[in-house]
C-alpha cells in the first residue's frame, strides 16, 4: 500500500476522551466518507464508534455491536453504515454481502477490523489505528489517503479541542 497523503497521531487519556474524539469525527462525516478502524481487542474501537455515531446524530439506542450482521445501517444526520469484518474469511465473502455497494454511496461508512480485509477500503479513505499504551491511555494514528480524507483528518484534529 502506498504511503498516506497525511498522517497525525493523537493521544487519548481516558475512554471518555476517545468517545469525545469520536463525537467530533462524527459531526464532520459526509456521504461518501470511509473510515477504517484497526486495533487489537480492547484497543477502544467501539468507544470511538459510539462517539462517531453520536456525533453523526444517531440515537444511542440504535448503536449495536455488530455481532450477527456484517453491516448495521444507522439513521443519523447522514446515513451511517457500521461494519465489522472480524468474522469474515476473505474479500469474496465480503463481496457476497453487498457491503461494497455501500462505499461511495448515500452515507458514511465506518469499518472495524479493516486490517482483516484491507482490500475492502476504497482508494481514498481515513484509517485510524488504536493502540493500548497504558491502563487508560491509547494512541490513535490517523492516516488519510486522498484529498477529502485529508480535509476530514485536518478538521477532526484541528486546534479547538
Ligand atoms: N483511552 C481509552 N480509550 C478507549 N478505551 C479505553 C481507554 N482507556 C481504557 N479503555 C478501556 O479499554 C476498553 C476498550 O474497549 P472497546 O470495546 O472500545 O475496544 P474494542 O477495540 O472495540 O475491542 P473489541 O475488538 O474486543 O471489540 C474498555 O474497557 C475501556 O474502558
Ligand atoms: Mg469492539
Amino acid at each position: 500500500m502506498s504511503a498516506p497523503t497525511s498522517s497525525r497521531t493523537v493521544l487519548s487519556g481516558s475512554p471518555e476522551e476517545t468517545h469525545r474524539l469520536g463525537v467530533k469525527l462524527g459531526q464532520l462525516l459526509q456521504p461518501g466518507d470511509f473510515v477504517g478502524l484497526v486495533g487489537d481487542l480492547g484497543a477502544g474501537k467501539t468507544h470511538l464508534v459510539r462517539g462517531v455515531a453520536e456525533g453523526a446524530g444517531v440515537a444511542r439506542s440504535e448503536v449495536a455491536s455488530p455481532t450477527f450482521a456484517i453491516v448495521y445501517p444507522y439513521r443519523g444526520r447522514v446515513p451511517l453504515y457500521h461494519a465489522d469484518l472480524y468474522r469474515l474469511a476473505d474479500y469474496d465473502e465480503l463481496y457476497a454481502t453487498g457491503f461494497l455497494d455501500l462505499i461511495g454511496g448515500d452515507g458514511a461508512v465506518l469499518v472495524e477490523w479493516l486490517d482483516r480485509i484491507p482490500q475492502a477500503a476504497p482508494r481514498e479513505y481515513l484509517r485510524i489505528t488504536l493502540r493500548d499504551t497504558g491502563e487508560e491511555s491509547r494512541e490513535l494514528v490517523a492516516e488519510a489517503w486522498g484529498s477529502r480524507p485529508v480535509a476530514l483528518l485536518t478538521a477532526w484534529l484541528s486546534a479547538d479541542r
